[in-house]
């Protein structure tokens, strides 16, 4: 890379040429043997993926909106109900939630880590809901809908603070399903567990998806549902694939949403490969704090909770001149991202549930002052310390130095 070369968000390229033998021989072998779905490379994978996410079940599906979607249907979640989430996470959360027959609902997320704010789920329980005999749960009172689900969204690598909601669901009867789509490897202290826990296996289910850019991403589509609930598992193997139990026996109606077997043999190659990855990822976000630390006062780098071992998918920082400083490292050639510039609620897709500004400032707020930088395995030094000048340079230009 010369001096001036521009600095992508992130490279999928250098990986893929990296690992090309081996990705090849996936590919052979699935000519050779026209395995192409299922098979001993989905199964092999589904077991060293709940292996590697300490579950007893992996069960590959074809995204992580899949992997929420069936996650949900398979923990009992029925059409009416009302599903708690956060408002600052990628549409397809909400949209796993419809398709489940479920309508959205919001708690907004702590201002520092940008997760799910478990003072503001109690609040709303405890404020917004009554225990009612009729359903035998939670209602929420002036929706009149039972709210039987939240699912925490380990946003940006880094979990949610997974100890008070589980405890507040279980106190309220809700099931908890995680969106660990950013989120594979993250770990959790739990102080109730006193141990740490890994992303994925917290929950009644979790969803992972393997879209390319994750930190591990297919080469093309893929998802899967990590659960310790052998009836879960069941459910959610029959609801990818058309209902099936067995061949034409078909239990119920479920959904083509397979994971197939050539993304699985790629995910089984990289699989290894992960736990350095997201060890590069660390490393460089270390690097950004300490260059980006003299800059403090102008940007915010990511905060890590005590509690909390993150994998970096994003490396997010926050200024309220986030659209100007977007705009010069643009020019500058630097790839940058927003995640998201627009919270959930907030989007035409959701005019119908009758949300408005204000409704849930914290992501609000958020949403209009985050920018993530340049952040994949192999971002080298001085590309990221030229990130980081280009950063320095225009605080510099605003301060009137
Ligand atoms: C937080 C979150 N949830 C769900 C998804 C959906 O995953 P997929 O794109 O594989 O359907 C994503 C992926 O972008 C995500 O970032």
């Amino acid at each position: 890379m010369t001096s001036n070369a521009s600095i992508p968000f992130v490279d999928l390229v250098t990986p893929h040429r990296e690992l090309k033998k081996e990705l090849t021989e996936v590919f052979q072998l699935a000519l050779h043997t026209a395995g192409f779905i299922g098979g001993p490379a989905v199964s092999g994978f589904e077991q060293e993926f709940a292996a590697y996410c300490d579950t007893r079940y992996g069960i590959g599906v074809g995204s992580g909106t899949d992997a929420l979607r069936f996650a949900l249907t398979a923990t009992g979640v029925k059409a009416g109900d009302i599903v708690l989430t956060a408002p600052l996470t990628f549409i397809a959360t909400t949209e796993a939630i419809s398709q489940a027959g479920g309508r959205p609902d919001f708690i907004d997320i702590d201002e520092r880590t940008y997760t799910m704010d478990p003072g503001k789920l109690r609040q709303y329980l405890e404020t917004e809901c009554t225990l009612d005999p009729t359903f035998g749960c939670m209602v929420h009172r002036k929706l009149g809908r039972p709210v039987t689900a939240v699912i925490p969204v380990h946003l940006y690598g880094q979990t949610a603070d997974m100890d008070p909601i589980l405890e507040l669901a279980s106190r309220y009867g809700l099931v908890v399903i995680e969106d660990a789509c950013q989120a594979h490897g993250a770990e959790y202290f739990s102080k109730t567990q006193n141990r740490w826990r890994r992303a994925g296996s917290m929950g009644a289910a979790a969803a992972f998806s393997f879209y390319p850019g994750k930190n591990l991403g297919a080469c093309g589509e893929g998802g899967a549902v990590t659960t310790n609930d052998p009836e879960v598992a069941r459910v959610v193997a029959m609801l990818r694939d058309h209902g099936q139990s067995k061949k034409y026996h078909h239990d119920m109606e479920g959904y083509n949403g397979r994971l197939d077997s050539i993304q699985a043999g790629i995910l089984s190659v990289k699989l290894k490969h992960l736990p350095r990855w997201n060890e590069q990822r660390c490393e460089s976000a270390r690097r950004y704090d300490e260059l980006l630390a003299p800059m403090a006062g102008n940007v915010t780098t990511p905060y890590r909770p005590s509690w909390s071992r993150p994998v970096h998918h994003l490396y997010v920082t926050r200024t309220p001149l986030r659209d100007e400083l977007q705009n010069h490292l643009t020019a500058a050639g630097v790839g940058t991202g927003i995640h998201y510039p627009i919270p959930v609620h907030l989007l035409t897709a959701y005019t119908g549930l009758g949300y408005k500004p204000g409704d849930f400032s914290v992501s609000e707020e958020a949403a209009n002052q985050i920018l993530s930088l340049p952040m994949f395995p192999g971002l080298d030094e001085r590309s990221l310390q030229r990130v980081v000048d280009f950063v320095g340079d225009f605080t510099a230009l605003r301060a009137g130095h």
